[in-house]
């Protein structure tokens, strides 16, 4: 049974998410027999614990074949945090292997690193990181939490959740925590580090990681973007949220320090990614980017993405930039480096390989360019029964669409929802003109789809007119 089919029944027991969580997180120190007395901050919590709910949730547990690794409670805590709340602060769950590729390559093992994760979730990054420094440095829990490891998030609920993970791992080591942990509540773009944090190093984290929020520009609240504006990279030009995170991350980093992210990778080629990439440039860290392109890494959310990172000691302005797209594992890459100068901070950067970068180099040369021509009017298709269509059904991933017998899953992502204005009347009900509209063709798949007929369609509360 899979983590997502535990949650469901778990949350059969009761509607109460903290009364949940507390459950499992008492199974898992009853299925390993851990001494909560070695944690203050446990005994408190588990302190008004429902015992007939934990004592059910012990024996679904035990009953499944989901061994409860303290992964394991972290991804059960996040599928229990309310949909809303995950969509409203961008939140997807970095899956193992990639927290794993980015600790390896960030954290280095001469000194023990001092390690931030500025939207740390339910602090999965950080225990990763916590683990790795234990490994190498052989330090106790209790130093690591107090002194390198530092975390912030804006949804308070993740917070705790982080600190109770941190003083389970603690207790699972056989060892006892005391120590306060260095983590706050609170957005990362207007926090007041030095204050915030006792321990704040003034001269930078060794390591920034982690996996920023994805909440598009259009779905950015007024006070989001008021804090986003005091960053250069996301001043103007309708920013995404993860943008002003590099800039930040970068930021705080030591002179030596690397900064490691998984984030969607529009910033590569987008026109609202123009200022993260000046950003970038004009400093000229070595950057390295593996691109994920359309292989979707997260389950269920569609995301196109890439990790990043960023060495702040070196300053030789390259690129090197790999392509991952359909490959199972994340060893199979090869880099090509781009020189500095290669690239400047205005046009996408064109990386795929070197025959087609030089291909579509070719191609852009010739001719007019668009630029030099005045464009008044929107966009009009001319060919509405390509792009506007009634959904047959939904799902997480896909809107279905009918044709001639087949149905086609168009990505979500890729559909905007329109009204059409021209059919609608004054009493008309608008849910009736309702159509979605592709955006892009290239979401379009070509597969008969099994999955329309166990899934309905919703209509959306947002729309735009054409
Ligand atoms: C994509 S999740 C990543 C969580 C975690 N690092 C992981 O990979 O599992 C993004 C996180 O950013 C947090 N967040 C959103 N806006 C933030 C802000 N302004 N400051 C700090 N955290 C923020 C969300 O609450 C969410 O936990």
């Amino acid at each position: 049974m899979d983590a997502k089919k535990l949650v469901a029944r778990l949350s059969r027991l009761t509607d109460s998410v903290e009364a949940l969580e507390k459950a499992v997180a008492y199974a898992f120190i009853s299925v390993n027999s851990y001494d909560t007395n070695k944690s203050a901050f446990l005994t408190k919590y588990f302190g008004d614990l429902d015992y007939a709910v934990a004592k059910k949730a012990t024996s679904i547990i035990t009953e499944t074949d989901v061994s409860l690794s303290i992964y394991a409670l972290v991804e059960v805590f996040e599928l229990l945090l309310p949909k809303d709340i995950k969509k409203e602060n961008g939140m997807v769950y970095t899956p193992t292997e990639i927290k794993d590729y980015i600790i390896g390559k960030v954290l280095q093992t001469d000194n023990i690193p001092t390690v931030c994760d500025p939207a740390c979730g339910c602090g999965s990054f950080l225990l990763s990181a916590a683990e790795f420094i234990k490994r190498v440095h052989g330090i106790s829990y209790s130093e690591i939490f107090s002194k390198y490891i530092f975390g912030v998030d804006i949804v308070e609920h993740n917070i705790e959740k982080c600190k109770v993970l941190f003083n389970l791992l603690v207790v699972a080591s056989n060892e006892t925590i005391e120590s306060v942990l260095n983590l706050k509540v609170g957005s990362s773009l207007s926090l007041d580090w030095g204050n915030e944090f006792n321990l704040y190093p003034e001269d930078g984290f060794d390591a920034i990681i982690g996996n920023p929020p994805y909440v598009r520009s259009r779905n950015v609240t007024s006070e989001v973007r008021n804090e986003m504006s005091s960053w250069q990279t996301a001043k103007t030009g309708n920013a995404d949220l993860y943008i002003p995170f590099y800039e930040l991350g970068v930021e705080f980093l030591s002179a030596r320090g690397k900064l490691g992210y998984i984030s969607p990778n529009t910033f590569i080629q987008s026109v609202n990614g123009r200022s993260l990439r000046r950003y970038l440039l004009e400093n000229g860290f070595a950057i390295s980017i593996l691109d994920f392109r359309e292989t979707q890494v997260f389950k269920n959310v569609t995301s196109y993405t890439c990790i990043t990172i960023v060495d702040k000691s070196c300053h030789d302005g390259s690129i090197r930039y790999a392509l991952l797209n359909g490959k199972r594992s994340l060893s199979d890459y090869s880099f090509t480096e781009y020189k500095k100068g290669c690239f400047n901070g205005y046009d996408p950067w064109r990386m795929s390989e070197k025959e087609i970068d030089s291909i579509i180099k070719k191609i852009e040369n010739v001719g007019v360019k668009l630029d030099s021509y005045k464009i008044r009017n929107g966009l009009a298709t001319l060919k509405n029964d390509v792009y506007f269509f009634m959904p047959t059904c939904e799902d997480e991933l896909y809107f279905y669409r009918q044709n001639n017998g087949i149905t086609y899953p168009i990505e979500r992502c890729g559909v905007d929802v329109v009204l059409d204005k021209w059919n609608l009347k004054e009493g008309h009900d608008k849910y009736a003109f309702m159509e979605q509209a592709v955006n892009n063709p290239e979401v379009t798949h070509s597969i008969k789809s099994p999955q329309c007929e166990q899934s309905v369609f919703h209509p959306q509360p947002q729309y735009f007119l054409y």
